[in-house]
């Protein structure tokens, strides 16, 4: 296999212990230490959580364990949050919206636990930066599009260096749950469905954001979410039950979460979900016996927004009590927003239901994170003025690096007749609801970000153009939803003047998210009516879509000649389409999903288990085909459904570029592998076109029998190369016995023997293919 970041990551895991001695002289710039520092360090953190631990009374130790909201909070509300931090009754904050609170009052609180509670324990402050803090990257599954740990690493580490700028020292991310289902609205926020794509992936931003050094005042602790199963919600719903035979579980599932941890990365979230009936904010399986007895982790758990009481009415706990018992002895060291453990700890210790040892437990994981993050040196915002502050935040810098990240993230779907790039010289009739949206560009959860800051498309695409052509523009529709055809008529004048229009369309941000799932995963509004009045003009049909899921694209994948899929490009959405639409850039994006034909087809994903009766192309018979009262078995039986077919729309792993690809040579270094050793699989990528261009090439390989059924493809590495035209590079991937384990029904990880084919691919669905005998 390939050598993947993850490796690095455990390096990254180590180091992370380095933080320097709390209570000390502040040290700026800690850098790497060697090992045995290491070792001395987790030493002295172990002595100071237990020197703590021995002055803390039983509510000050529950105190750390409470995570307000503020948000929650009005401002008659801050005498007694005062008094509670002054008591020792917090340990932290989360989502301090700095624009509706006094920031003094921020700074004033935490002065107040350092200086006035009764230890001095400082307060940790986390918030939601899942793509960017101020300068708003691409949304997570956009990124994940990009298929470079590199630029993800380096998002997270500009989004840490804004946040902490600010004060925040925690994110609640990444969130690396696997979905397989685009109706789910979150699914904007995962890496995708593949568990190798989600952990490099995942790695990748843990490491950005917590650097390799904790005690890196830019640092973030990061928070891998959530634990477990979430993107399983049924049917989409967010919220809802999942169910994951445990095999599944541990072979897809928690993958992504294990890298984390292996990483170094500091606190896990529970989900809000059930896990095959047991709410995940009571599941001692998961947090006693996964997280801690198996994987070793020495993070601490935070439960999700108000998820310890929505055990309630989930019909798993009695009442708030109940449910505090629940958690607290499932594992979850810090409970989120609700209070029941500062209610109901102490009693619920009297009557030797809790103890104090699992409380010392949970406050030890916590002040290990805090003393970690050394946040006794570095308590108070970064940037200690305005001035600071505004050399830190939206910096050119980090505008520049928005802006690179967000041309790597497009998806190619489509380019019949080479409608892109643009040309410049011609006239572009620029229409659609998300051409100039400043804030339907930026995508969900944006906490910090503001559309004020969006540099939006019309402007970007004029620059480029400058004098040599001529950009018209007409929305057409005010926004994704809008069903009012009035606007058509301007529409459909200004692309008959045009001599090629490019449509920008797709989904509000508020359509993807928390809570915001679709059953029709169509375009919304009239978008599709719009698209439809557009292409009977006969011009060339260029269309973006923005959106945080794929869409069912129904007719109009055939009235486009282009597609590109840009999911919500952040706050540099402009100026990176315009450079990526007139050719500067060659797309590079690849699908970290697979995107259905429609809506029925999900779940659909590339990794699935081969029936007993797969479908090909020519063992059933379309709807639109079937004679009427035909023999039963005639039309065929095999897996598929008759008016979608059998394949998705397009293939995880897919995605065109301006320039063309050739693979050949495929070599496997051996056909036998040993249980030690380790085969090398290599390929000549060739870019055959006329544009230089980055391609990602894919290993995937097939268990062809095994104890269970195995799935039909797996990814087992990804190279990405850029080549000019008429260049030739070979890739190559390294593939060991270890790399083909899985867990079998008895919930062992095993390696067993066999044959396997392997494919060196553009896409889950194609690729020069070989094979194997595992010995
Ligand atoms: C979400 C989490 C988020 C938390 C704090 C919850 O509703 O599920 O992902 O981190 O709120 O904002």
């Amino acid at each position: 296999m390939k050598k993947h970041p993850l490796t690095v990551g455990v390096m990254a895991g180590l180091l992370s212990l380095a933080a320097t001695l709390p209570l000390q002289a502040a040290n700026e710039t800690s850098n790497f230490s060697t090992p045995r520092q290491q070792m001395l360090q987790q030493e002295d953190i172990a002595s100071q959580i237990e020197h703590l631990l021995a002055q803390m009374s039983i509510h000050e130790k529950i105190g750390q364990l409470a995570l307000r909201d503020w948000g929650t909070f009005g401002a008659s509300d801050m005498k007694s949050i005062k008094q509670a931090v002054r008591e020792g009754r917090v340990s932290g904050f989360l989502n301090v919206n700095f624009s509706a609170v006094d920031k003094n009052a921020f700074e004033e609180l935490q002065r107040i636990a350092v200086e006035e509670s009764p230890l001095g324990i400082p307060l940790l402050f986390g918030q939601d930066v899942i793509h960017g803090y101020e300068t708003i990257f691409p949304i997570p599954l956009g990124q994940a599009a990009s298929w470079n740990p590199e630029l993800i690493r380096n998002g997270a580490r500009i989004a840490a260096q804004e946040a902490s700028a600010d004060g925040i020292r925690w994110t609640f991310a990444p969130m690396i749950d696997i979905s397989r289902d685009p109706r789910w609205g979150r699914i904007a926020e995962t890496l995708g469905e593949d568990p190798l794509l989600t952990s490099i992936l995942g790695v990748a931003m843990v490491e950005g954001f917590q650097t390799s050094n904790l005690a890196d005042p830019t640092s973030l602790a990061a928070c891998g979410k959530h634990f477990a199963g979430y993107g399983a919600a049924e049917g989409g719903r967010d919220y809802n039950s999942a169910y994951i035979p445990e095999r599944l579980l541990r072979d897809i599932y928690l993958p992504p979460f294990k890298a984390g941890i292996d990483a170094g990365m500091q606190s896990i979230m529970s989900t809000y979900s059930t896990l095959n009936d047991v709410p995940g904010t009571g599941s001692p399986f998961l947090f006693k016996q996964i997280l801690r007895d198996e994987w070793g982790f020495d993070g601490f758990v935070v439960s999700d927004w108000n998820a310890v009481m929505e055990m309630v009415p989930h019909g798993f706990a009695r009442d708030a009590r109940h449910a505090a018992n629940l958690a607290a002895n499932a594992g979850i060291d810090m409970e989120m927003h609700t209070d029941t453990y500062e209610k109901f700890l102490p009693q619920l210790m009297d009557e030797g239901k809790f103890s104090e040892a699992q409380l010392d437990t949970a406050v030890a994981n916590i002040l290990r994170v805090k003393l970690r993050l050394d946040l006794w040196n570095h308590p108070y915002p970064r940037a200690q003025s305005e001035a600071e502050r505004e050399q830190i935040i939206r910096s050119a810098q980090f505008l520049d690096a928005a802006k690179e990240a967000a041309k790597e993230t497009f998806v190619l779907l489509k380019n019949d007749k080479k409608v892109l790039p643009l040309k410049k010289g011609q006239t572009v009739a620029v229409i659609g609801p998300l051409a100039e949206a400043p804030h339907e560009q930026l995508g969900t959860w944006i906490y910090n970000g503001d559309k004020k800051h969006s540099r939006t498309l019309l402007p970007a695409l004029r620059a480029m153009v400058g004098d040599e052509g001529e950009i018209l523009y007409a929305a057409g529709l005010d926004y994704s939803r809008d069903m009012s055809t009035r606007g058509f008529k301007a529409a459909v004048k200004a692309a008959r003047k045009a001599d090629v229009i490019l449509y920008v369309g797709g989904e509000e941000s508020i359509l993807s998210g928390e809570g915001h799932s679709r059953g029709d995963i169509r375009l919304p509004g009239a978008q599709a009516e719009l698209v439809a009045a557009l292409a009977e003009t006969g011009k060339p049909l260029a269309m973006v879509l923005m959106a945080g899921r794929p869409l069912q694209l129904d007719d109009t994948l055939e009235q486009a000649d282009a597609v590109m899929m840009a999911w919500h490009p952040g706050t540099m959405a402009g100026p990176a389409l315009a450079d990526v639409l007139y050719g500067e850039t060659s797309p590079s994006g690849r699908l970290p999903l697979t995107w259905p034909v429609g809506a029925g087809q999900i779940p659909i994903y590339y990794n699935h288990l081969a029936t007993g009766r797969p479908a090909t192309d020519d063992n059933y018979t379309r709807i639109e085909k079937i004679e009427r009262e035909v023999f039963q078995h005639q039309p065929g039986n095999s897996s598929n459904l008759l008016d979608y077919g059998h394949k998705p729309l397009f293939p995880f792993g897919y995605g065109l570029t301006y320039s063309e690809f050739e693979y050949s040579d495929l070599q496997v270094s051996s056909t036998t592998l040993d249980a030690n050793g380790q085969l090398s699989i290599s390929a000549t990528i060739t870019n055959s076109g006329r544009t230089t261009a980055t391609e990602t090439a894919q290993l995937y390989v097939r268990d062809l029998v095994g104890s269970v059924s195995r799935p039909v493809r797996e990814l087992k590495g990804f190279e990405r190369v850029t080549l000019a035209p008429g260049e030739s590079r070979r890739v190559q991937f390294h593939l060991t016995a270890e790399d083909l384990a899985f867990h079998n029904a008895q919930m062992e990880q095993v390696i067993e023997p066999g044959e396997f084919r392997l494919w060196v691919a553009p896409d889950a669905q194609s690729g020069l293919e070989s094979g194997f005998t595992l010995r």
